[in-house]
């Protein structure tokens, strides 16, 4: 396997440590077998999520001694704004001090009781803000999306059919906004075309449909834009990214990601009078509007960190990486959702583990186990944390997956190279993924806390 070399090298270390066997079996009991409540010190390569857990550049810890702090127009604040203009070309930027509070101030403002709100793939927190405004979030995304052998480049594609039946079904009244996920996250990181957006935008606007870009992974996006899309292999990053944003009418932005930064956020929008209203409730519950709940260093890393994301160095060596460790644990027959996306590999469990009985929770048992047999942290998207209906009964979703997020510019090939090694251990010995039952659980959300017991 040829790896590329990383355009970056090391200027800081953070000490990881791997526990002994024993040790790490006795870390699952104390935390139920729930692979969220061990402490981080106590995991050997995490790759449980992709948000906020980039290292910094040099360049962007330089920018937090520049932190001004004070309460009204702090300087870093105009330096973020002039940034998130340059990117997305909106006229209102406002901060908030991660992506959830962004979608938060938009929904409670633009949904309520009874709407619709399409988009490709929902994630949860936006799922639940929709949700909270008693309104529907509806996930359209193309066939091919939920196909896990289609080698389709644009798998975040929406279903502009299924979107255009909706409105003349409910009527453009019982819809607020359309969204779309850049990359989609919840669909594997698969990215969405400039074809698919511009679409999208054009039906949304026949029907005066406001438009709004999940955006925490625009960057990646537009990078496979450029590798795959006719027309846009001689265009910059940033230039396809000022076409992608000039479809919509704004944009939510965790900057946990492609802002390469571990805490911020923002709304950006041409809606005047709406983020007049929105800067109102930032006020109340966020912040100043020249903070919106960031220290003014962290407006300073955010806004560094969105240049240093559009770099293509950069963006080939991430995309490249997860690309590589996708194949690799092909090649070692471990079975992934293919082709790989953008920040993360999905391992199917259910393929990897065709006769362990989906309840007792072949997804989540895997997670246990790459933990047990070499400290990896994953995260399950399965039947625990996607099986509670809201009647109380079990239904197992459709695909059993474990998410192996990749930090940005943390890990090195050989940490995933080893990965692959814990995989192909357990591929050698089926018996070290144990069957689980629950033992404890909340109402809703089970997975962040749930208590389970290996039986
Ligand atoms: N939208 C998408 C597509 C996301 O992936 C996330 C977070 C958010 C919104 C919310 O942003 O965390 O800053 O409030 N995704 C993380 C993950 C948590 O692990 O995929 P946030």
């Amino acid at each position: 396997m040829q790896f590329l070399p990383e355009p970056y090298r090391t200027k800081t270390v953070e000490r990881i440590k791997l526990l002994p066997r024993d040790e790490r079996q006795r870390k699952l009991v104390e935390a139920h077998y729930n692979v969220f409540k061990i402490a981080a010190g106590d995991i050997f390569i995490d790759l449980l999520t992709d948000s906020g857990t980039s290292a910094m550049s040099d360049n962007q810890w330089a920018g937090l001694m520049t932190g001004d702090e004070s309460y009204a127009g702090c300087n870093n604040y105009f330096n973020f704004e002039n940034t998130i203009k340059s990117i997305t070309g909106y006229t209102n930027v406002i901060p908030a001090h991660q992506g959830r509070v962004a979608e938060n101030l938009l929904f409670t403002n633009i949904a309520s009781d009874g709407d619709i709100v399409p988009s490709n793939t929902h994630f949860d927190t936006t799922r639940a803000n929709i949700e909270h405004q008693k309104a529907e979030a509806l996930n359209l995304v193309i066939d091919e999306g939920i196909d896990p052998k289609s080698e389709y480049d644009f798998k975040g594609d929406i279903d502009l059919k299924k979107v255009e039946d909706l409105i003349k079904r409910v009527g453009k009244d019982k819809i607020p906004v359309g969204m779309l996920t850049v990359t989609n996250n919840a669909g594997g990181g698969q990215p969405v075309s400039m074809e698919n957006i511009r679409a999208y935008s054009e039906l949304l606007r026949e029907f005066d449909i406001p438009f709004y870009l999940d955006a925490c992974r625009y960057a990646e996006n537009c990078y496979f834009i450029k590798q795959r899309e006719k027309g846009y292999k001689d265009k910059s990053i940033m230039e396809i990214a000022n076409e992608m944003f000039s479809y919509a009418d704004g944009c939510t932005m965790s900057a946990k990601k492609d802002g390469l930064a571990n805490i911020g956020g923002f709304l950006a929008t041409n809606d005047n009078k709406l983020a007049s209203t929105i800067t109102n409730m930032l006020i109340l519950i966020e912040g100043f509007p020249t903070y919106g709940g960031m220290a003014g260093r962290d407006l300073e890393a955010v806004a560094r960190g969105l240049m240093e994301a559009l770099d293509e160095d950069y963006l080939r060596y991430r995309t490249e990486q997860v690309r590589i460790f996708g194949e690799m644990l092909e090649e070692g027959g471990i079975p992934i959702v293919r082709p790989p996306g953008g920040h993360a590999i999905f391992v199917d469990a259910k393929s990897f583990l065709p006769d362990f009985p989906r309840d007792e929770f072949p997804g989540w048992a895997l997670t246990v186990a790459l933990y047990r047999e070499g400290g990896v942290r994953a995260v399950e998207i399965g039947g625990i944390m996607l099986g509670k209906q809201p009647d109380g009964t079990e239904k197992y979703p459709e695909m059993e997956l474990v998410r192996l997020a990749i930090p940005r510019r943390v890990y090195s090939m050989a940490h995933l190279q080893y990965v692959v090694d814990v995989f192909k251990k357990i591929r050698d010995d089926k018996s070290l993924v144990k069957p689980l039952k629950i033992v404890w659980q909340a109402p809703v959300l089970r997975h962040f806390t749930i208590q389970l017991d290996e039986g």
